[in-house]
C-alpha cells in the first residue's frame, strides 16, 4: 500500500475528510495503484456463507462500500438488487461509473448513521469492515468506550429500521467473536425499538490471518439467543516481582492499561 495513503493516527479511518481524500488520490485506488481494494476479504471468501442465507431476490444493502469489488462480483453471480451507500462522495461516483453496466444497481451518497431510506426496506445489510472503521477511535477493545458503543446502536437501530422483519444483518469483522459478539449483544439490546438482533452464526474466515462473519436477524422475539460463550479480560495478577518472568507478566496483563500504541488496525496496516 501507498504510505501516502495510511493516516498518521488510526482515529482517521473514522474521519470522512480522510476517506474523501484517499479515494481522490493518485491511482484512486486504496493500495494507491488500482482504483478498486478489498478490505478483509473479498467475495470468493464469503459467497458460501452469503449465498446459504441470501436468495438471490433479495433486496440488499450495501454499508460503506468504498470502491471494494464486492458488489460488482455479487451482481455477476446473480444479485440484482444492490444499494450501494458511503458518505464519501469521490467513491460513489467512481464505484458508480465502474458499474454502469449492472442495471438496477443503485449508489448514493449517504451517512449509515442518518439514512434516508423508508422503513422496511431491505432483506438484508451487508457491511465489511465499516463498522470496524468506524470504531477505530477505540484502542482496547476489551473496554469499548460509551461514545463509540452509542455510535454502534444508533447505526444498529438505523438498520433495524431500515430492515425487514426477520431481515438479516451480515458484517465482516477483523475482531474476533470473544470482542464483537458481546458489543453486538448489549447494543443490540440498547435499541429502543420492540424488535432486536439476535446472532444467528459466526463463521470464521482466511487461511492465514482470521476474520469474522457475523450473521444476525431483526427478530420480533427478544429470547433467542446463540449459545456463545463471552470471553473475559484477563486480570492482573497482583504480587508478582521481578524476578518473575516477562512472560508471565504478559500473559497476565490487564487490559485496561494497554496504551495508544496498541493500534490494532493500523498495525496490520489496513
Ligand atoms: C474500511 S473501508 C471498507 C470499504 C469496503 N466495505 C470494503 O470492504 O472494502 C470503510 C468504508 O466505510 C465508509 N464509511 C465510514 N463511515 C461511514 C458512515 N458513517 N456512513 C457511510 N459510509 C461510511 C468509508 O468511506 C469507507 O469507504
Amino acid at each position: 500500500m501507498s504510505s501516502s495513503l495510511i493516516p498518521k493516527d488510526n482515529h482517521s479511518y473514522n474521519s470522512v475528510d480522510y476517506w474523501d481524500k484517499r479515494y481522490s488520490s493518485v491511482g484512486q485506488g486504496c493500495d494507491g495503484e488500482t482504483r478498486e481494494y478489498d478490505w478483509l476479504v473479498g467475495w470468493t471468501d464469503i459467497r458460501h456463507i452469503v449465498e446459504k442465507c441470501v436468495p438471490k431476490s433479495a433486496q440488499i444493502l450495501m454499508l460503506g462500500c468504498g470502491n471494494s469489488l464486492l458488489s460488482e462480483q455479487m451482481f455477476i453471480d446473480g444479485y440484482h438488487n444492490i444499494h450501494n451507500i458511503d458518505y464519501s462522495a469521490p467513491v460513489i461516483k467512481q464505484m458508480s461509473t465502474h458499474c454502469q453496466y449492472c442495471s438496477r444497481m443503485k449508489w448514493s451518497v449517504m451517512d449509515c448513521l442518518d439514512m434516508k431510506f423508508e422503513d422496511n426496506s431491505f432483506d438484508v445489510v451487508l457491511e465489511k469492515a465499516t463498522i470496524d472503521a468506524l470504531l477505530t477511535k477505540e484502542t482496547n477493545p476489551w473496554h469499548v468506550s460509551q461514545e463509540s458503543r452509542d455510535l454502534l446502536t444508533q447505526i444498529m437501530s438505523e438498520m433495524s429500521r431500515v430492515l425487514k422483519l426477520e431481515g438479516q444483518f451480515i458484517s465482516i469483522s477483523f475482531y474476533g467473536s470473544h470482542f464483537r459478539y458481546p458489543l453486538y449483544k448489549s447494543c443490540s439490546d440498547a435499541l429502543k425499538c420492540e424488535s432486536r438482533f439476535s446472532m444467528k452464526a459466526i463463521d470464521e474466515l482466511g487461511t492465514s490471518f482470521h476474520y469474522y462473519c457475523y450473521s444476525l436477524v431483526k427478530s420480533a422475539d427478544k429470547t433467542i439467543e446463540l449459545e456463545a460463550k463471552v470471553y473475559e479480560p484477563p486480570k492482573m495478577i497482583s504480587g508478582l516481582n521481578s524476578s518473575e518472568s516477562i512472560q508471565t507478566i504478559d500473559q497476565s496483563l490487564d487490559t485496561t492499561e494497554v496504551e495508544e500504541h496498541n493500534n490494532y488496525l493500523f498495525n496490520i496496516n489496513l
